[in-house]
């Protein structure tokens, strides 16, 4: 079968691997493919109660049989990826085949310490970021200044570009932020270090990609971030620097859009975002903190408290326009349990008016207060239910709702943190 798409609809930590697992169920998945970002991703992924975190690998590398592939658009960390490998061997985890693209451009440390350094230069406009090196990474490459893994394997050509890529960050490092500046030796070494390990897995990944789908294979594209990251299409300038959404993941894996069968926008039956940036449905009250302690919102990648909030249909509905989504996969639904009533931002108020759709200007955006309409909880733990006729009505109504004002259908449920902890909704 098919080439699937599955991204975050929201601010990340959507769940984006239980939708993923419910694929594995009926499909068995030749490839898992991650496109853009690198590793300050968190996929939390739980197996017979064990529980697992991947930063850079993709989810796939726990899929028994999947082949995982880091693709051309991602920005990749050699230290990163040995350390989660070896990390999951440790654990005796069987750890899958991974291919690496050769035009993967490179993190090194430097890149982390420009992170940190401009981060606090930013003072109170800081965007919060993961801190691991991935803006100054794209920057590179956007200033045509990056390493790729390709040039690792020739030893002239990588000490030409470190020269370039680290001439004006030099400048910058010891005379804007009075730092010490990188030398490029110990800059070529760190890199040349990784190359024999890395080189095994290094191949075309564009090219594995299409072969496979032309013969038949699925290939599985697993968003990382999520679409109000999106460097063009989220919170400007409160995102990540890459694309996260379904464009970006055609541009990051060299396959063409019209090779793409689905695209899953996952969504969280509430909502959370780590870091700075607006976000119109946050709450400060004992309503955010029980959300927080029921959902264990806390990063995978930094240990950061993620700020919670309610469900907002105008970034659903959003997600699903930017994204083309053929439907949503909504997760968490177990945590709204507790509550006797659940609100559900259903449009905004933007300067005394109402706005149904995502405002034009980051401006409004920042202005918009969220429009609620009230539906009734369940009361109940539905962690144990394995079919939408499981669910309880007002669970069963709450859901209906949501994929009424949404933008696409409700394709599954999340019902809990485990592998079959699922409900399909629309088989
Ligand atoms: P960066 O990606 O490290 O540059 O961070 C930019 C923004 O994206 C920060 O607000 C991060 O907290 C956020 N971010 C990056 N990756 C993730 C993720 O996987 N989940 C949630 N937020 C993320
Ligand atoms: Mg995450």
């Amino acid at each position: 079968m098919p080439a699937i798409v599955v991204l975050g609809a929201q601010w990340g930590d959507e769940g984006k691997g239980k939708a993923t697992d419910l694929l594995a169920t009926t499909d068995p998945i030749d490839f898992v493919v991650r496109t853009s970002g690198g590793h300050n991703a968190g996929h939390t992924i739980v197996i017979n109660g064990e529980k697992y975190a991947t930063h850079l690998l993709p989810s796939g590398i726990l899929t028994p049989g999947a082949t995982s592939v880091i693709a051309g658009g991602v920005v990749v960390s050699p230290e990163a990826l040995f350390r989660e490998l070896d990390g999951l061997v440790a654990r005796g985890v069987e750890v899958a085949d991974l291919k690496v693209s050769a035009n993967a451009h490179v993190i090194a440390s430097y890149h982390a310490t420009i992170d940190k350094v401009t981060e606090r230069f930013l003072g109170k406009n800081q965007i919060g970021t993961t801190g691991r090196g991935i803006g100054p990474a794209y920057a590179d490459k956007i200033n045509r200044v990056g390493v790729r893994i390709a040039d690792l394997f020739d030893e002239k050509i990588l000490t030409q570009k470190v020269e370039a890529a680290l001439d004006v960050r030099n400048h910058l490092l010891t005379k804007v932020y009075n730092r010490r500046a990188i030398e490029v030796d110990a800059v070529v070494e760190e890199l040349l270090s990784y190359a024999d390990r890395l080189q095994p897995m290094v191949c075309d990944t564009s090219l594995l990609l299409n072969q496979a789908l032309d013969a038949g294979q699925t290939v599985l594209f697993e968003g990382a971030q999520a679409t109000m990251l999106d460097v063009d299409h989220g919170t400007y300038p409160f995102v990540t620097s890459s694309n996260p959404v379904a464009g970006g993941v055609c541009v990051g894996a060299g396959v063409g859009p019209t090779r793409i069968d689905r695209v899953i926008g996952v969504i969280k039956a509430y909502t959370t975002r780590v870091g700075a940036g607006p976000f119109p449905t946050e709450l400060f009250d004992e309503d955010g903190v029980q959300l927080q302690k029921l959902g264990g919102e806390i990063g995978v990648s930094t240990g950061r408290t993620r700020r919670c909030g309610w469900y907002d249909a105008v970034v659903a509905r959003y997600a699903s326009r930017v994204n083309g989504l053929t439907e949503f996969f909504l997760t968490k639904l177990d945590i709204l349990g507790a509550w006797d009533r659940i609100p559900v931002c259903v449009a905004y108020e933007i300067d005394g008016k109402r706005v149904d759709e995502m405002p034009m200007t980051q401006t409004e955006f920042h202005h918009a207060k969220p429009v609620y309409e009230y539906f009734d909880g369940w009361k109940s733990d539905i962690s144990g239910c394995r079919s939408f006729e499981d669910l309880p009505a007002n669970a069963q109504a709450y859901v209906r709702a949501l994929e009424e004002i949404s933008g696409a259908k409700i394709w599954g449920v999340g019902v809990g943190p485990g592998r079959e902890q699922t409900v399909v909704v629309h088989g």
